[in-house]
């Protein structure tokens, strides 16, 4: 047992782990349909920080599910709010209301209006920053702590890997705790980015497959089996165009989309399809498709969204036994530096 290793990772978490009032500064990352009650509340009871995934609940559906939670934890927990969500206001509320004291934003930069209503409210506000100017804008219009996710993440993705934005970010953004995301899978890692600067990590893929996770049994089955290589963007085939990048396990449905925009761009061409039409169409093929695979278990047809991180998925196991290990990993990576016992970090 790494005991100083220990004592050192719980100082290297110290900033963190205060800001989310947990033991670890570790957050499960928001997945929509998988981070519900019992994968949010697991998290929570095992010293990190489950987010409820609110996605496209509608508020009352939202208020139910906090409320759930709520009565499987009395740890904080927080709810990640994707910013075009038509009730984005109205959601904000419901939060306060059940006093959530950590709102995430994600899906684009958040209205100004709903961050200070958020704070206003007494919760704390979480941005996603997916390059350092946004970042400092961020933090200028009242983010309480970012996270920055990298292209290996799972679901929908920037442009760059956690690599180079932990290297453009961690070293110049100081005033709030930033957590990292994006292809996290072993303690080591999560030691190296602490190391760098940052407060945290959010791992969204490792906690897909944890037995509370109520992600149907081919859905986990597909991430056991899946290496790293199978986690890819989707493949956009005409710029004019545009396909919203998501890293998802390859699968029938994967391909049959790249038919769906050669068909649709061929009958743009013979103006068959106005050019709206044709981008609509193309969107629209992913309607519900998440939901069927973690669901309904179709990991055919349906969206299997998953980082890189994928290929150290080996086994279904308790969110607890996850945490530790990871825990346990860091640990053993900085006493594996050389570092003396006395050398625990202030
Ligand atoms: C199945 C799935 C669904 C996701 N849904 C959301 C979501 O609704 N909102 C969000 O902000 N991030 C979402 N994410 C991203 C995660 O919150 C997290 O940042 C990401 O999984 C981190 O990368 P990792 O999967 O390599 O650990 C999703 C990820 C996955 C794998």
């Amino acid at each position: 047992m790494a005991m100083h290793g220990h004592a050192a990772i719980t100082r290297l978490m110290a900033r963190g782990a205060e800001f989310l009032g947990a033991r670890y500064a570790l957050l499960g990352g928001a997945m929509s349909w998988v981070s519900e009650r019992h994968l949010v509340a697991a998290l929570s009871n095992a010293g990190a920080f489950g987010v409820i995934a609110c996605g496209a609940m509608m508020p009352p559906r939202l208020a139910e599910e906090i409320t759930a939670t709520q009565a499987l934890t009395d740890r904080p927990f927080g709810v990640n709010l994707i910013t075009m969500h038509p009730n984005l206001m109205e959601l904000v509320e419901v939060c306060l209301e059940a006093k959530v004291g950590h709102i995430v934003f994600a899906g684009g930069i958040p209205p100004g209006p709903a961050i200070r209503r958020a704070k206003e409210g007494g919760a704390k506000v979480i941005c996603f920053a997916p390059a350092f100017a946004l970042a400092k804008k961020l933090v200028r219009s009242g983010a309480d702590a970012l996270v920055i996710e990298g292209s290996e993440a799972g679901g929908h993705i920037g442009p760059v890997s956690l690599n180079v934005l932990a290297q453009e970010i961690l070293p110049h953004i100081r005033d709030v705790p930033v957590f990292v995301a994006g292809g996290i899978g072993r303690g080591e890692a999560i030691l190296s980015y602490l190391e760098m600067g940052a407060a945290g990590a959010q791992l969204g893929t490792r906690f897909v497959c944890a037995t509370e996770s109520i992600a149907h049994p081919k859905f986990k089955q597909a991430f056991i089996r899946a290496a790293a290589r199978d986690a890819l963007p989707t493949v956009q085939i005409d710029e004019r165009f545009p396909v919203i990048p998501v890293r998802a396990l390859v699968n029938q449905g994967t391909r049959r989309f790249m038919e769906h925009q050669a068909k649709v761009l061929a009958r743009f061409t013979s103006g068959e399809l106005a050019k709206e039409e044709a981008q609509l169409d193309i969107e629209h093929f992913w309607a519900g498709a998440l939901r069927r695979a973690v669901i309904d278990g179709d990991v055919e047809n349906g969206s299997l969204m998953a980082g890189q991180s994928v290929g150290m998925v080996l086994r279904e196991e308790p969110v607890a036994a996850i945490i530790a290990e990871l825990v346990d990993q860091a640990a053993a990576a900085y006493e594996n530096r050389g570092h003396p016992a006395e050398s625990v970090p202030a």
